[in-house]
Formats: structure tokens, sequence, C-alpha cells
């Protein structure tokens, strides 16, 4: 199910509940990431997810895969709705993070792969992780191990939305940042597409920031982003 997610990028509980407070409506589904989580802990988690937000908890997960597994058993109490790891955790890893995952129930969270951040460049891969392969095929090859240890998803940029289902099927899912309103500022993102283009590419969700949390008025930014995602 398509979906905006907003990325609750503060740096406490105060200015996170300021921010949520606006939404009386509709309760977006939220992003946490480190930023918050380190700072607050689980109680931010549970007190998010009692206010009636879809939470997917961005903490990128990468160690060995006993260690994971029990880390994503604990985040699978947390009720969060998605979840994530790096790929580069290799599949061993990954198998194990979706073992910890799922409750006794049999449900669990969706679980998506970073493959290589958009921050590494082809040549700093190259320098330092001397991986000499194209960064596209790397991607695509992270993404095709997700797919077959079991996972929903990758992250990857809205312009990849359509390769990585072309590889991996149209139900793996595409998370996808980097997403800015057409007269908007692009910050330090530097390839950048509109909701709805987002949408025309095939993104499944698209993870929003700044264009919401830093408009003037975020309610009606996000029912924007929203309308133009969904179509
Ligand atoms: O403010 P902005 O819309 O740029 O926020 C995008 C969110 O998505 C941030 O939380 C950022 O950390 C995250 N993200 C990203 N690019 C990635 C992975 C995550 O922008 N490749």
């Amino acid at each position: 199910m398509k979906d905006v997610i907003v990325a609750l990028d503060f740096k406490d509980r105060a200015q996170t509940l300021e921010f949520l407070d606006k939404f009386t409506d509709k309760k977006p589904y939220v992003k946490i990431g480190m930023e918050l989580f380190y700072a607050e802990g689980p109680a931010i988690v549970k007190e998010i997810k009692a206010r009636g937000h879809k939470i997917f908890l961005d903490l990128k997960l990468h160690d060995i895969p006993n260690t994971v597994m029990k880390a994503m058993k604990v985040l699978s109490r947390l009720d969060v709705d998605m979840c994530n790891l790096h790929a580069a955790g290799a599949t061993a890893m990954m198998e194990a993070a979706l073992q910890g995952l799922t409750r006794e129930d049999g449900t669990r969270p969706l679980l998506i792969a970073v493959t290589q951040l958009t921050s590494t460049s082809q040549e700093a891969m190259e320098r330092d992780l001397w991986i000499e392969k194209p960064i596209d095929e790397v991607v695509m090859h992270y993404a095709e191990n997700a797919k077959n240890a079991g996972l929903d998803g990758v992250v990857c940029s809205p312009l990849e939305a359509g390769k990585v289902h072309a590889r991996c099927g149209e139900k793996f899912l595409t998370v996808t940042p980097g997403v800015r309103f057409a007269e908007g500022d692009k910050g330090d993102q530097v390839r950048v597409t509109t909701p709805a283009r987002a949408r025309e590419l095939g993104s499944d969700y698209i993870v929003v920031g700044r264009p919401i949390t830093a408009a003037t008025d975020p309610v009606a930014a996000y029912e924007r982003a929203l309308k133009e995602f969904l179509g």
C-alpha cells in the first residue's frame, strides 16, 4: 500500500511532539531515525505508536547474524511497522534478522535493506571498500541478495525504483527519499524528484523530511505530498 512517510528528524521528544500535535486529522506514517531514537530510546517509539502513527524505525542494523537476530527480536516487540538493515551485512545476517523479527504469531514488521548509502560515491567505494564494480550494479546485486534472503524491499532513489522492480519484481518494495516539491529547495539532496514523479517511477513509499517538517504549514505540505503521490 503506497504511502508518504514523514522523516521525524528532530533532536528530542519535545520538538517531535510539537510537530506531531499539528496533525489532528490523519496521522502520518513516520520515520524515526538514529538521532531521535538514541536521544529518547524505545519510549519515544511506544509513545508515537500509541498516538496512532505507523512507524518506520530507521536504525540500519549491521552486525554479526546472532546479534542482529537478537536486536531485531527487541525491535519487533516495539510494534513498529517497518525497520531496516545494511545489505552489506550479507545473506546470513539478513536471514537471521528476519528470524528475529518474526513474532510468535508469525507476524512481523516489513524489513527493508539499505544497499549502498547514497553518500558513497563510485570513487569512495573503490578506494575505501575495494569494490570495483559499477555502483549501479552493486546496488542491484545487493537488492537481489535482499530479495533472495526474503526481505521486503530496499531503500533507493525514486530514479532507481523502476530498475529495482524490473530486477526483483513489482511486489519488492521501494522506499525512496530524495523527494522535493517542484518549486522547493533541494537542501543537501542532489538527485531529487517530486512526489508525482516518484509515483510515475514506481516508488512504493516516499520518505519526505524537510519539505514537510520545515514548511510554514506542515499539515498542508503533508496533504499536498499525499495528494501528489497517491494521485
Ligand atoms: O529532509 P529530507 O527530505 O532530505 O529527509 C530525507 C530523509 O531520508 C532523512 O531522514 C534522510 O536521512 C533519509 N535518507 C536519505 N537518503 C538516503 C537514505 C535515507 O535522505 N539514501
